[in-house]
């Protein structure tokens, strides 16, 4: 089991079109997945066609310990790939965690094994360093970081490479930046190549960007309205071409670790 966050506290990076498109590749290449919304905005459950307003249980409800992980686990309508989808009650949760002890791993500890199930699970973090993301951090294992490639992308790196820091040294020792996802490329900006090359100059970033590149695709803007993952709504795309290419990377990467 593999357990991935996509981790960038911009917002607009391209997050949530990620951790939806890049888990229904993945399933659609046979692995169990399970994709984890923890964004109040719940983006990720309406990109996927989850009903938010007619919710039995919500994120919320299991990391407040109201529900058991397999109440909140439902299936997108995609073969091998389920959903801890999350609405907007999710964000009181930061305030109402403040005085439990523990409150950094809530998360972790309400999910138990049910993680052990799935080839992997990607999470969907908000686009803040707080509480909620933290709760992330401290279980998964992984870190993907996506970056638009503009003029301001590296603008508060360093700010999520001190957070990844602290993590690791008090919460989390097993984790680990294991790639960078360029979004929205176009080609004609020539600026787009020196974001690509100045992130070599951060340390724990340095060459973990994977070679595909997800090119800036209208159809992948238009999918979230229609509840689908672009493989779904434009299998023809470009949008849909990069995501698989994705999706491939990211399963070789564990044919090329050494072990
Ligand atoms: N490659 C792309 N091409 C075109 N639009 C994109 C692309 N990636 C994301 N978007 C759009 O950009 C906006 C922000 O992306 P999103 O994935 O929601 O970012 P985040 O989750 O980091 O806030 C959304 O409207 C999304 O549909
Ligand atoms: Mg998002």
């Amino acid at each position: 089991m593999r357990s991935i966050a996509l981790l960038n506290q911009k917002g607009g990076v391209g997050k949530t079109t990620t951790t939806a498109n890049l888990g229904a590749c993945l399933a659609m290449l046979g692995k169990k997945v399970l994709v984890i919304d923890m964004d109040p905005q719940a983006n990720l459950s309406v990109h996927l066609g989850v009903d938010i307003h007619n919710l039995k249980y919500s994120v919320y409800n299991l990391i407040m310990g109201e529900c058991k992980p397999e109440e909140v686990i439902i299936n997108t309508g995609i073969e091998n790939l389920d959903i801890i989808p999350a609405n907007i009650e999710l964000s009181g949760a930061e305030i109402e965690l403040v005085g439990v002890v523990g409150r950094e791993t809530v998360l972790k500890e309400y999910l138990g094994d049910v993680l052990d199930t799935y080839d992997y699970v990607l999470v969907d973090c908000p686009p803040s360093l707080g509480l909620l993301t933290l709760n992330v951090l401290t279980f998964v294992h992984e870190l993907f970081i996506p970056l638009q490639t503009e003029f301001f992308a590296l603008q508060g790196v360093s700010k999520l490479l001190d957070t990844y820091e602290v993590v690791r040294k008090r919460l989390n020792h097993n984790l680990e930046i294991t790639g960078i996802i360029f979004c929205m490329y176009t080609s004609r900006a020539r600026l787009c190549n020196e974001v690509i090359e100045k992130v070599k100059e951060f340390p724990p970033l340095g060459d973990k960007a994977f070679t595909t590149i997800i090119r800036k695709n209208v159809k992948l803007s238009e999918s979230p309205s229609h509840g689908k993952p672009i493989i779904s709504y434009a299998p023809g795309s470009h949008g849909s071409e990069d995501y698989r290419a994705l999706a491939k990377e990211v399963v070789q990467q564990e044919n090329s670790k050494v072990s």
